[in-house]
């Protein structure tokens, strides 16, 4: 059975074919970074003219990639959700479209629950149960995962999810949207113990997260580098050294990556399970995979993430997402796009 993903929910158009017996037999992806760039964050009108320009001919591209054609999918899976409104109904309605023209049943999927299962694309696959780490740019959770759709969300964030938190830091530090990867590639030249920052939540019990205080930490040594007063906005970042810069960085990827670690650990302890799993585009982090190795080999627990190209938003992870809840697909192409859309309320295939 191949079921087509499509993947809309922010600034990636993804398009992904899964095969039941063979695995993925196609991936494409476009990134609209380029595009949203110049405004400093994803602007939800550009994402979903882009998303619209891009499904037709990506989907002839995944047909050509896989060898086959479109008669012989068995079912079209799109991201109904979480994310912007406007570019998940461009998703939706395409696939609906597409799915009722070949006259095959549509599959809604949670852009999180697709996430947390996309380590299953790699031949190292966990089987459940397992904890999972979602940290994306949206999203910061521990979930306890008992099975397909049977999730309890056991710890989230009080604030900015752990994403947001790196974007802004990167933003402070003038490096371009989305900062992730730019601020962790800058900390590779920095001394993480220059700036003492603060690890939020690990001195008080429980999983939640909040990663704003973090963020005004390095905005307080910022202005302190710059000799600009509290209350008062800081200078531009071009009047920091590189090795300021660098050691900001370092330091406060260091903070983030050892709290995340900590609370991970604290959630297998918490749940007994032996396994966890590390997905969502913070998930890349190259320092945190590293943390949460060394971790589970101490504490016997096996750790899975998917490669980095499978953290970041893609379509391959709707694809198997859909292939997995195959049992579930509709033929009554209702168009399902919802913003907000707890994890929680999925449902067992
Ligand atoms: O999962 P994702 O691609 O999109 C959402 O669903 O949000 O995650 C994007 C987030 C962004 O905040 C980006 O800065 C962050 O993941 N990110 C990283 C890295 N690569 C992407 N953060 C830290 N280190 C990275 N290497
Ligand atoms: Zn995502």
């Amino acid at each position: 059975m191949r079921v087509l993903g499509i993947e809309t929910s922010c600034d990636e158009t993804g398009v992904a074919i899964y095969d039941t017996e063979r695995g993925l037999i196609a991936n494409q992806l476009y990134s609209q970074i380029a595009r949203h760039a110049e405004f400093g964050g994803v602007v939800p009108e550009l994402a979903s003219r882009d998303h619209l320009a891009k499904l037709a001919p990506m989907i002839a591209a995944a047909l050509d990639e896989a060898e086959i054609t479109a008669d012989t999918l068995a079912a079209i899976a799109y991201t109904a959700g979480p994310g912007l409104i406007g570019a998940l109904l461009v998703g939706a309605c395409f696939a609906n479209g597409y799915a009722r023209s070949l006259g095959v049943p549509v599959i809604p999927v949670h852009h999180m629950e697709a996430h947390l299962l996309a380590p299953q694309l790699e031949s190292e696959a966990p089987s459940f149960p397992f904890v999972a780490l979602l940290v994306s740019g949206g999203h910061s959770m521990l979930v306890d995962v008992a099975g397909l759709g049977e999730y309890d969300v056991i710890g989230t964030t009080l604030d900015d999810a752990a994403g947001e938190a790196c974007d802004k830091t990167a933003k402070l530090l003038g490096l371009p949207y989305p900062g992730g990867p730019a601020l962790s590639a800058m900390a590779e030249q920095g001394d993480s113990e220059r700036f003492r920052l603060p690890r939020p939540m690990l001195s008080r019990p429980g999983l939640d997260f909040s990663f704003s205080g973090l963020k005004t930490a390095v905005l307080m040594a910022v202005r302190e580098l710059q000799g600009v007063p509290k209350n008062q906005p800081p200078k531009s970042a071009d009047t920091l050294s590189a090795q300021d810069k660098a050691d900001l960085a370092a330091s406060f990827q260091a903070a983030i990556v050892e709290t995340l670690a900590r609370k991970c650990e604290r959630a297998i302890r918490q749940t007994g399970r032996d396994a966890l799993i590390v997905a969502g585009g913070v998930g890349a982090n190259r320092q945190l995979r590293d943390a949460l190795q060394q971790f589970g080999e101490a504490a016997g627990c096996q750790v899975f993430y998917p490669r980095p190209a499978y953290c970041t938003d893609n379509g391959a992870m709707i694809a198997l997402a859909g292939a997995m809840r195959l049992d579930g697909a509709a033929g009554d192409y209702m168009i399902k796009a919802t913003p907000r859309w707890p994890l929680a309320d999925l449902a067992p295939a």
